[in-house]
C-alpha cells in the first residue's frame, strides 16, 4: 500500500484540473490513474483517513513522513480539508465530483457547491472530507466517557488531578501517547467538583509559580468550558466531551521548550512561530494517539482562531471552526487574562468580562461570548479559588 502515491496523485489531479476543461484527455488522464492507485490503497485500507495538518499528513495514526512539508498538506489545511476520508465503494462519479469541490475550494471559487452532504440528500458520501472535528460515529468516544459520575462531597483539594495532568504531559512528551483514561478520570473529578454541593461550584486553580502555569490554565480552561457547556444546556456527555477537549487544548506546548513557553519578555518572530505551532502540534500529538478524540484535536488545533478570520493557524478558506472550538476560545482567554504571568498582573474578573463582550462578534462569537460572560456574572461568590498542591508528585 502506498498513501503517499496515491495523495501525490491527487495533487496532480487538482493541478491538471485548473488547466484543462471536462473531457480533456489530460485530465481524464490524472483522474483515472489517481483512481487506480486508490482502488489499490482500498485494497490495502477500506476506510483510509488522512488528516492534513499544516506541515504534516497523517494516515490513520500514521505520521507519512516522506509528505513532511509536503506543500499540499498545507494547502488542504487552509481549503478547510483537514481530514479525508474514503469508503471502499467510491465511484468515478465521486471521485471527480469530490475533485471537482476540493479545485474549486483551492482555487478561492465561492464554495457555495459545498458540502457531498447536501449533494448526496440523506446518503452518507462515500468520500468525506472537512475540518477535524466533523465526524458523527464517535461512540467508542460516548461509552468511554458516559459513565456514572459519582457524587461525593469534595474539599477543594486538586492534588491528584494536578498530579494526573503532570503525569499525562510526561507521557506525551515521552513517547507521544496521550494517557486518555486519564484525561477521561480528570475531567470526571472535575466535573463531580462543580457538582459536589448543592448548586453548581466554579473550583479554579491559583497559580503560584509560572512553570505551573500549563497544568493550572488546562484544568482551569476545562472546569470553565464544561460550566459553559452546562450552562447552554449542552447534554452531560456532550459536557464532558468539551470537558477534555478544554483540558486537552494546549497540549501541544508539551513539546515547546521552557525557554519559550515561559520567557519574560517579548518572544521574536521566531519564537512566537514556534509558540503558535503549538496548535498544529497539538492536533498532531491527539489525532496520532487517539482516532477517537477529534474534536479534541480540532480545539486544539482551532482555539486561537478569531471569528473574523484573525489569530492562527492561518486559513485561506474561511469557514466555522467547531462549536467546541468556540468555547474553549473564551474560557482560554478568560483563564489566560485571570493568571499572573511573567510579562503581565492578572486582570479582575470585571476587566476582564468587559473585554469579553468588547469582542464579543469580532474575536469571540457573540452569543457564546454574550452566555459566558452571564454565566461569570451569575457565578460571582461561586468561585472558589484552589491552591496549588504544595508537593504534588507524579503518580503513575
Ligand atoms: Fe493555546
Ligand atoms: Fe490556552
Amino acid at each position: 500500500m502506498d498513501s503517499s502515491r496515491f495523495l501525490a496523485s491527487l495533487a496532480q489531479a487538482l493541478s491538471t484540473m485548473t488547466l484543462y476543461k471536462s473531457g480533456h484527455p489530460a485530465r481524464e488522464r490524472v483522474i483515472d490513474r489517481s483512481l487506480a492507485l486508490l482502488g489499490e490503497l482500498l485494497e490495502a485500507d477500506p476506510h483510509p483517513q488522512f488528516s492534513f495538518l499544516g506541515d504534516e499528513v497523517v494516515h490513520g495514526k500514521t505520521s507519512l513522513r516522506d509528505l513532511r512539508d509536503w506543500e499540499w498538506s498545507a494547502r488542504f489545511a487552509g481549503a478547510g480539508i483537514q481530514r479525508l476520508e474514503f469508503d471502499p465503494e467510491v465511484t468515478r462519479d465521486d471521485f471527480v465530483q469530490f475533485l471537482d469541490t476540493v479545485a474549486a475550494r483551492l482555487g478561492g471559487a465561492a464554495a457555495a457547491i459545498d458540502t457531498s452532504e447536501m449533494r448526496h440528500a440523506g446518503k452518507r458520501p462515500t468520500i468525506r472530507f472537512g475540518s477535524i472535528g466533523i465526524r458523527s460515529d464517535d461512540d467508542a468516544t460516548r461509552r468511554a466517557i458516559e459513565k456514572d459520575i459519582v457524587t461525593a462531597t469534595i474539599s477543594f483539594q486538586f492534588g491528584e488531578e494536578v498530579d494526573a495532568i503532570k503525569y499525562m504531559h510526561e507521557q506525551v512528551m515521552q513517547n507521544g501517547g496521550l494517557p486518555l483514561l486519564e484525561a477521561e478520570a480528570v475531567v470526571r473529578s472535575l466535573s463531580v467538583a462543580m457538582h459536589g454541593e448543592s448548586e453548581m461550584m466554579l473550583p479554579l486553580l491559583m497559580l503560584k509559580e509560572f512553570d505551573q502555569y500549563t497544568t493550572t490554565h488546562c484544568l482551569n480552561v476545562s472546569v470553565l468550558t464544561m460550566a459553559l457547556a452546562e450552562h447552554l444546556e449542552l447534554n452531560a456527555r456532550d459536557v464532558r466531551t468539551f470537558g477534555v477537549a478544554g483540558l486537552l487544548h494546549d497540549l501541544g506546548k508539551v513539546r515547546i521548550p521552557t525557554e519559550i513557553l515561559n520567557k519574560p519578555g517579548k518572544l521574536t518572530d521566531d519564537e512566537r512561530t514556534v509558540m503558535q505551532n503549538h496548535t498544529v502540534e497539538g492536533a498532531r500529538l491527539i489525532i496520532t494517539s487517539d482516532r477517537e478524540l477529534d474534536m479534541a484535536a480540532a480545539v486544539a488545533y482551532e482555539h486561537h482562531i478569531m471569528l473574523n478570520g484573525g489569530g492562527y493557524p492561518k486559513r485561506h478558506y474561511q469557514r466555522d471552526v467547531h462549536k467546541a472550538s468556540t468555547l474553549v476560545h473564551v474560557c482560554d482567554v478568560y483563564d489566560a487574562l485571570r493568571t499572573n504571568r511573567p510579562y503581565r498582573a492578572a486582570w479582575e474578573s470585571e476587566r476582564v468580562l468587559k473585554y469579553i463582550e468588547e469582542k464579543a462578534g469580532s474575536e469571540f462569537e457573540p452569543e457564546i461570548a454574550a452566555k459566558f460572560v452571564e454565566m461569570m456574572r451569575a457565578l460571582e461568590g461561586k468561585t472558589a479559588t484552589v491552591e496549588f498542591p504544595a508537593k504534588a508528585a507524579v503518580s503513575a
